[in-house]
């Protein structure tokens, strides 16, 4: 008998929990579509007169520098050349702002974004990078950054990042936007205005001698005072003649990276905000990585470069 009421109160203990917490992830983290893997269209063609990054014909990517190596510290040359390749891959995320409607494709936006990068001399550089498929990553609601494009079409209510980099002139430049699409809840808006100012708050830290942890502080620090958290395992880099290269920048507080902030340094700052918890797990594509909890995450990026004073951005 006391067993049976033990195991009773237990029941009811257990499903009242399971129930409340049910009520209050769905309350938390507002409505929207779970997204799934779609088909992805045949490679894109980048024509003959278009300089190749050197992983664009076999995928493999053999020269970029070792992620202990010291950050490169770039000549005022390679500053004007990165201003170049960071404001393109910035004209073409804007550029793709006003494509972001309901009914269009994944892939749609990716060949818009390939024929523009193309047709200003450039490569596309996610295209073949360790075998990725596409030009573009387009990542929507619960998948956090890396998504593939594909058939499906944005619906209303999707928010969806965009993350373009580019090849031109032998450097890359790489940023990221997350956009609504039709009637997005509040929940949704917040977290992506959320994202944007923690992106900047890490951002805002950066100057000579600064240690490189305290943009992850900067960037945990206004997440949690609004309620959101910071998925740890995704990291900015360096960037120039290689597409990902040393410093890692942790956008988190516990991190093992040490070393400061040096004139001339040039970096992404990138951190994935989402609603829930922070772990993450990869969809059967290799790729794609989403919440494990099917909470929203959102992104935005910009590369930065270190100045006798502060900080540029460079994808401005
Ligand atoms: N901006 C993204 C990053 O730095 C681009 C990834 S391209 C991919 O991680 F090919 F690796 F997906
Ligand atoms: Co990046």
């Amino acid at each position: 008998m006391t067993l049976f009421i033990h195991t009773l109160r237990h029941y009811f203990y257990n499903n009242l929990c399971t129930r409340l917490f049910w009520w209050r992830t769905k309350q938390s983290h507002g409505v929207y579509d779970i997204v799934s893997l779609g088909n992805i269209s045949p490679p894109r063609i980048v024509p003959q007169y278009v300089t190749l990054p050197s992983y664009a014909e076999t995928g493999e990517v053999f020269d970029e520098p070792d992620y202990n190596s010291p950050p490169e510290i770039k000549s005022g040359g390679q500053i004007l050349m990165m201003r170049q390749s960071c404001k393109l891959a910035k004209f073409v995320l804007d550029s793709t702002r006003s494509l972001m409607k309901v009914g269009i494709t994944t892939d749609e936006i990716d060949q818009f974004a390939h024929n523009l990068i193309i047709d200003n001399n450039a490569y596309p550089s996610p295209l073949n990078y360790k075998g990725f498929l596409k030009s573009i990553c387009t990542s929507i609601n619960n998948v956090v950054c890396h998504g593939i494009p594909d058939d499906r079409p944005l619906q209303n209510g999707d928010i969806i990042s965009v993350d373009v980099s580019v090849y031109l002139n032998g450097f890359h430049g790489d940023c990221a936007a997350t956009y609504c699409i039709g009637e997005v809840d509040k929940y949704g808006k917040k977290l992506l205005s959320i994202a944007e100012q923690c992106m900047y708050s890490g951002i805002s830290v950066c100057e000579p001698g600064r240690s490189f942890s305290d943009i992850g502080k900067a960037i945990e620090m206004h997440a949690i005072k609004n309620d959101h958290r910071v998925v740890s395992c995704i990291t900015g880099h360096g960037i120039g003649t290689y597409f990902h290269g040393p410093p890692t920048i942790f956008h988190t507080t516990l991190n093992k990276f040490s070393g400061v902030m040096k004139p001339g340094m040039i970096f992404t700052v990138e951190p994935v905000i989402v609603q829930g918890t922070e772990n993450v797990e990869f969809l059967d594509d290799g790729w794609s990585i989403v919440t494990a909890d099917d909470s929203r995450g959102a992104q935005f990026e910009h590369t930065i470069l270190i100045t006798d004073t502060g900080y540029e951005i460079l994808t401005l």
